[in-house]
């Protein structure tokens, strides 16, 4: 595992954001597995300048790690009434590139059989040749994905139910303006399992400041263990690339 501590956020997104460049233009069709929230954002707006710069995403296929049981993007709604995963990507970052639209996958939180769906999921990835590197965050409860605690670390996608510093934290992120109250949030997800995270040929792992401090420090040096599912990093074979900035870091005891 390769960490990598920069000065301040600004820094880890254009850091995160070279090193998918990297891959794409040494892959043009790299399979890219993608992550929402919000330290991904500067990442994402640093990979649409570049594609303004001549980056192209044309042969790109993308995975995202999940979304919510009952939410699917609706153009139809302004943003910021549809709070879908899929409505984020688009807006912050696959409207702005020249990726193909049938090369994007997020898994259909509102598919008739969430189930299926979870299956489906699995199948496009295999059917893809698998997710050449993984772009990670990290949730509060030690989370990847919406792998909860308690989750198998052998998980494949599947559906998940959120806990509530996960709810409260997305809540805070994502639902401003859109009229949605706290309590009505939805409390599921679909997502891929750390399973199928793991079997990813690379990973790349981005956190950004002090209040990531504790859960980094559980998931790089702490015990393996699904009670921090991100811990699974360190049972990864491939190459696997942690980029944090010095107060994601401050936790680390030997950084
Ligand atoms: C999002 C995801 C989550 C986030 C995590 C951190 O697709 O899978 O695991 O990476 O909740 O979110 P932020 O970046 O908002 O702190």
């Amino acid at each position: 595992m390769n960490i990598i501590i920069r000065r301040n956020k600004g820094d880890v997104s254009i850091a995160a954001a070279e090193h998918i460049a990297a891959l794409i233009r040494k892959k043009p069709a790299a399979v890219l597995g993608l992550a929402t929230g919000a330290t991904p954002l500067g990442t994402y707006r640093d990979l649409i300048q570049m594609h303004r710069d001549g980056l192209d995403f044309s042969r790109v296929i993308t995975f995202n790690l999940d979304e919510y049981i009952g939410y699917r993007m609706n153009l139809s709604l302004p943003y910021s009434k549809d709070q879908s995963y899929a409505r984020f990507m688009y807006e912050e970052f696959f409207r702005h590139i020249n990726i193909q639209e049938s090369n994007i996958h997020i898994p259909d939180g509102r598919a008739d059989s969430p189930e299926e769906e979870c299956r489906k999921y699995e199948a496009l990835i295999s059917k893809a040749g698998g997710i050449d590197l993984q772009l990670l965050g990290i949730g509060r409860t030690g989370h990847w994905a919406f792998n909860e605690p308690g989750t198998p670390l052998d998980s494949r996608t599947h559906i998940q139910g959120l806990s509530k510093e996960t709810l409260d934290d997305n809540y805070r992120l994502f639902f401003h303006n859109s009229g949605i109250a706290r309590q009505d949030m939805p409390v599921c997800s679909i997502t891929m399992g750390v399973g199928t995270i793991l079997e990813a040929r690379a990973l790349l792992m981005i956190a950004t400041g002090k209040r990531k401090a504790s859960v980094i420090s559980a998931a790089l040096e702490g015990e393996i263990t699904n009670r921090v599912t991100a811990s699974a990093i360190q049972l990864f074979t491939g190459p696997a690339t942690v980029l944090l900035d010095r107060g994601a870091a401050s936790a680390l005891k030997n950084r």
